[in-house]
Protein backbone atom coordinates (compact mmCIF):
# COMPACT_ATOMS: atom_id res chain seq x y z
CA UNK A 1 0.00 0.00 0.00
CA UNK A 2 2.65 2.28 0.82
CA UNK A 3 4.21 1.13 -2.34
CA UNK A 4 1.25 2.66 -4.14
CA UNK A 5 1.21 5.86 -2.56
CA UNK A 6 4.91 6.61 -3.80
CA UNK A 7 4.22 5.80 -7.33
CA UNK A 8 3.38 9.06 -9.45
CA UNK A 9 0.36 9.52 -11.01
CA UNK A 10 0.61 10.27 -15.35
CA UNK A 11 -1.27 13.61 -14.30
CA UNK A 12 1.51 14.12 -11.38
CA UNK A 13 4.00 13.42 -14.21
CA UNK A 14 3.01 15.92 -16.70
CA UNK A 15 2.85 18.69 -14.68
CA UNK A 16 6.08 18.13 -13.30
CA UNK A 17 7.65 17.74 -16.95
CA UNK A 18 5.74 21.07 -18.12
CA UNK A 19 6.21 23.18 -15.60
CA UNK A 20 10.18 22.16 -15.68
CA UNK A 21 10.45 22.98 -18.97
CA UNK A 22 8.18 26.03 -18.73
CA UNK A 23 10.94 27.47 -16.25
CA UNK A 24 13.39 26.15 -17.95
CA UNK A 25 12.29 28.04 -21.31
CA UNK A 26 11.55 30.91 -19.23
CA UNK A 27 14.80 31.09 -17.56
CA UNK A 28 16.13 30.87 -21.58
CA UNK A 29 14.21 33.94 -22.64
CA UNK A 30 15.13 36.02 -19.77
CA UNK A 31 18.86 35.52 -19.51
CA UNK A 32 19.74 37.41 -23.15
CA UNK A 33 17.52 40.55 -21.63
CA UNK A 34 19.12 40.69 -18.20
CA UNK A 35 22.37 40.58 -20.18
CA UNK A 36 21.22 43.67 -22.24
CA UNK A 37 20.05 45.37 -18.96
CA UNK A 38 23.05 44.91 -16.80
CA UNK A 39 26.15 44.73 -19.57
CA UNK A 40 26.75 47.98 -19.80
CA UNK A 41 26.84 48.73 -16.42
CA UNK A 42 29.01 45.92 -15.77
CA UNK A 43 31.82 47.16 -19.11
CA UNK A 44 34.71 49.16 -17.43
CA UNK A 45 34.30 52.89 -18.18
CA UNK A 46 36.59 54.40 -20.31
CA UNK A 47 36.51 58.05 -18.57
CA UNK A 48 39.77 56.99 -17.18
CA UNK A 49 41.43 56.56 -20.38
CA UNK A 50 43.82 59.69 -21.80
CA UNK A 51 43.73 60.73 -25.52
CA UNK A 52 46.66 61.67 -27.63
CA UNK A 53 45.95 65.06 -28.13
CA UNK A 54 48.69 65.12 -31.43
CA UNK A 55 50.84 67.47 -29.83
CA UNK A 56 54.62 66.42 -29.06
CA UNK A 57 55.88 67.78 -25.81
CA UNK A 58 58.59 69.41 -28.12
CA UNK A 59 55.98 71.99 -29.75
CA UNK A 60 55.49 73.11 -26.41
CA UNK A 61 56.34 76.48 -25.56
CA UNK A 62 55.81 78.88 -22.71
CA UNK A 63 53.08 80.33 -24.77
CA UNK A 64 49.95 79.10 -23.85
CA UNK A 65 48.43 77.31 -27.07
CA UNK A 66 45.14 75.54 -28.07
CA UNK A 67 44.54 71.98 -28.97
CA UNK A 68 41.38 70.36 -29.95
CA UNK A 69 41.28 66.62 -30.00
CA UNK A 70 37.91 64.22 -29.97
CA UNK A 71 37.19 61.45 -27.95
CA UNK A 72 34.38 58.34 -27.96
CA UNK A 73 31.92 58.56 -25.63
CA UNK A 74 30.02 55.92 -24.25
CA UNK A 75 26.60 55.82 -22.91
CA UNK A 76 24.42 52.95 -22.47
CA UNK A 77 24.31 51.77 -25.54
CA UNK A 78 24.84 55.00 -27.54
CA UNK A 79 28.54 55.88 -28.56
CA UNK A 80 29.31 59.23 -29.82
CA UNK A 81 32.50 61.77 -30.63
CA UNK A 82 32.90 64.27 -28.34
CA UNK A 83 35.10 67.25 -28.96
CA UNK A 84 37.99 68.06 -26.50
CA UNK A 85 40.11 71.22 -26.29
CA UNK A 86 42.69 72.37 -23.74
CA UNK A 87 45.10 75.52 -23.41
CA UNK A 88 48.50 74.17 -23.10
CA UNK A 89 51.72 75.58 -22.34
CA UNK A 90 54.92 75.03 -20.18
CA UNK A 91 54.76 77.28 -17.22
CA UNK A 92 57.95 79.29 -15.28
CA UNK A 93 58.64 75.76 -13.19
CA UNK A 94 59.30 74.33 -16.34
CA UNK A 95 56.20 72.13 -16.11
CA UNK A 96 53.58 71.17 -18.53
CA UNK A 97 50.38 72.66 -17.95
CA UNK A 98 46.91 72.42 -19.32
CA UNK A 99 44.04 74.21 -18.95
CA UNK A 100 40.25 73.83 -19.37
CA UNK A 101 38.72 75.97 -21.80
CA UNK A 102 35.49 76.42 -20.09
CA UNK A 103 34.87 79.40 -17.93
CA UNK A 104 34.22 78.40 -14.28
CA UNK A 105 31.56 81.41 -14.34
CA UNK A 106 29.01 79.97 -16.85
CA UNK A 107 30.68 78.31 -19.18
CA UNK A 108 31.81 79.71 -21.89
CA UNK A 109 35.06 79.54 -23.30
CA UNK A 110 38.22 81.20 -23.07
CA UNK A 111 40.61 82.50 -24.68
CA UNK A 112 44.42 83.11 -24.08
CA UNK A 113 44.67 86.77 -24.75
CA UNK A 114 41.20 87.22 -25.85
CA UNK A 115 40.98 90.62 -25.08
CA UNK A 116 43.36 93.36 -26.06
CA UNK A 117 42.87 95.21 -22.68
CA UNK A 118 44.63 92.54 -20.62
CA UNK A 119 47.12 90.73 -22.08
CA UNK A 120 48.77 88.17 -20.69
CA UNK A 121 45.49 86.55 -19.21
CA UNK A 122 43.27 83.99 -20.19
CA UNK A 123 39.52 85.63 -21.27
CA UNK A 124 35.76 84.84 -21.55
CA UNK A 125 34.19 87.17 -23.45
CA UNK A 126 30.68 86.34 -22.35
CA UNK A 127 30.89 88.33 -19.19
CA UNK A 128 34.46 89.72 -19.19
CA UNK A 129 35.85 86.87 -17.03
CA UNK A 130 39.64 87.15 -16.99
CA UNK A 131 41.94 84.46 -15.17
CA UNK A 132 46.13 84.77 -14.76
CA UNK A 133 48.68 83.03 -16.81
CA UNK A 134 48.13 79.98 -14.21
CA UNK A 135 44.31 79.87 -14.37
CA UNK A 136 43.63 81.17 -11.13
CA UNK A 137 40.98 83.64 -11.58
CA UNK A 138 41.20 87.51 -11.40
CA UNK A 139 39.66 88.51 -8.25
CA UNK A 140 36.69 90.76 -8.61
CA UNK A 141 35.79 89.73 -12.29
CA UNK A 142 33.06 87.04 -12.78
CA UNK A 143 34.53 83.22 -12.58
CA UNK A 144 34.74 82.54 -8.53
CA UNK A 145 37.23 79.63 -9.55
CA UNK A 146 40.16 78.55 -11.09
CA UNK A 147 39.88 76.91 -14.64
CA UNK A 148 39.97 73.00 -14.65
CA UNK A 149 43.23 71.22 -14.78
CA UNK A 150 43.12 68.18 -17.32
CA UNK A 151 44.98 64.70 -15.88
CA UNK A 152 48.09 64.59 -18.15
CA UNK A 153 50.32 62.32 -18.90
CA UNK A 154 53.58 62.03 -21.64
CA UNK A 155 54.12 58.70 -23.60
CA UNK A 156 56.62 58.64 -26.45
CA UNK A 157 57.29 62.30 -26.33
CA UNK A 158 53.78 62.44 -27.13
CA UNK A 159 51.10 64.41 -24.51
CA UNK A 160 48.37 62.43 -23.29
CA UNK A 161 44.65 64.23 -21.46
CA UNK A 162 42.22 63.13 -19.70
CA UNK A 163 39.24 64.51 -17.59
CA UNK A 164 39.57 68.03 -16.67
CA UNK A 165 39.78 68.33 -12.76
CA UNK A 166 38.53 71.10 -10.53
CA UNK A 167 41.78 72.63 -8.74
CA UNK A 168 40.59 71.47 -5.55
CA UNK A 169 40.27 68.05 -6.40
CA UNK A 170 43.83 68.29 -8.52
S1 LIG B 1 30.75 82.67 -18.65
FE1 LIG B 1 32.76 83.39 -18.52
S2 LIG B 1 32.56 85.23 -17.48
FE2 LIG B 1 30.55 84.51 -17.58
Amino acid sequence: MSEKKQQVSRRQFLNYTLTGLGGFMAAGLMMPMVRMAVDPVLQESSAGDMANVGISVDELTTEPQRVDWTVEQVDGWYTSEVSRSAWVFIDENDEIQAFSPICKHLGCVVSWEGSEEYPNEFFCPCHNGRYYKDGTNVPGTPPLAPLDVYEMKVENGMLFLGEPVPREEA
